[in-house]
């Protein structure tokens, strides 16, 4: 039997570790809440799919985290948001569904110069739903947005060199020209960007003086998340049951545990899903 509405878990999904950037604020603001953790890594990265075979991908997972009584659905990851996240919305039209979009808005605001670069996957820059927020706050706020795709970056930090010389020259790559044109603001508009802040803030370090201000919005979503569970009268307010949290991913469950140690500090049950090319899933044999 499901659990009643409150009790039921809220599902938490991203291409792989990433979502984990969001993860640590959701644990945060709502921490009597069971949580579910899908990390698509078997699928990762996201970011250089077409965008059909993201929703395909977004979709199947839903259906997952749905079968497993799902009260909200948190897409931490903004490739799948900018791609899937109205054919989500439309497949489940009660479900409080929150996203991950880049945070053009908060930069623009922080900006001093007006000038922004986004680092973001390819699908993400390419969307047309970015494309459609870049245009709107550009008007709204006279902010030029330098968009930055960074080809191999989520796969870096998905494999779990974090602090190493190759992650050093690829953040360089990317972020010495937008500095050298002059943005004083950087979006970290991917999810697992967050998890290498430091290393993006000694790179930025080394190449200027000026302050340059990073945006991430994992806390902002999670406040979000916080005011559906409200609005809609399901937050998890008994606390006689510790909040659970559950990892599932679509790769090996020995990465997923590592990253859970290593970038949170938490040790969770992680199950392995067995997932087919067509977007079905199977679930593994440790579930
Ligand atoms: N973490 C994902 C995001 O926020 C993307 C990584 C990938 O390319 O799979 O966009």
């Amino acid at each position: 039997m499901l659990p009643t509405l409150p009790d039921a878990p809220i599902g938490i999904f991203d291409s792989g570790v990433g979502g984990l950037s969001v993860l640590r604020h959701i644990r945060a603001q709502l921490p009597h809440e069971h949580l579910i953790y899908f990390a698509d890594s078997g699928f990762a990265p996201y970011g250089d799919k077409p965008e059909h075979v993201v929703t395909e991908r977004v979709l199947a997972i839903g259906a997952f985290l749905v079968e497993r009584g799902a009260k909200a659905i948190v897409v931490a990851c903004n490739t799948a948001t900018v791609a899937a996240i109205a054919a989500l919305r439309a497949r489940y039209p009660g479900m409080p569904i929150v996203g991950v979009e880049p945070g053009l808005k908060p930069a623009a605001s922080a900006s001093r110069n007006g000038v922004v670069g986004v680092l973001a996957t390819e699908r993400t820059l390419a969307g047309a739903k970015f494309l459609l927020l870049r245009d709107q706050i550009a008007a709204a706020t006279g902010a030029r947005f330098l968009l930055q795709p960074c080809h191999g970056l989520a796969d870096q930090i998905e494999f779990g060199t974090l602090d190493s010389n190759e992650t050093d020259a690829l953040l360089r790559r990317f972020i010495l020209p937008l500095l050298d044109e002059g943005a004083d603001t950087l979006v970290l508009g991917c999810t697992h960007y967050p998890l290498v802040q430091a290393s993006i803030e000694r790179v930025i370090a080394a190449a200027t003086d000026r302050p340059v201000t990073l945006i991430d919005t994992g806390e902002a979503v999670a406040r979000q998340l916080a005011r559906l569970l409200a609005a809609g009268g399901i937050v998890r307010s008994t606390t006689d049951v510790p909040a659970r949290l559950d990892g599932y991913t679509s790769a090996s469950s020995t990465a997923l545990s590592s990253a859970f140690t290593g970038l949170l500090g938490i040790d969770p049950p992680v199950h392995e899903v067995a997932a087919d090319g067509a977007g079905g899933m199977l679930i593994g044999q440790n579930n």
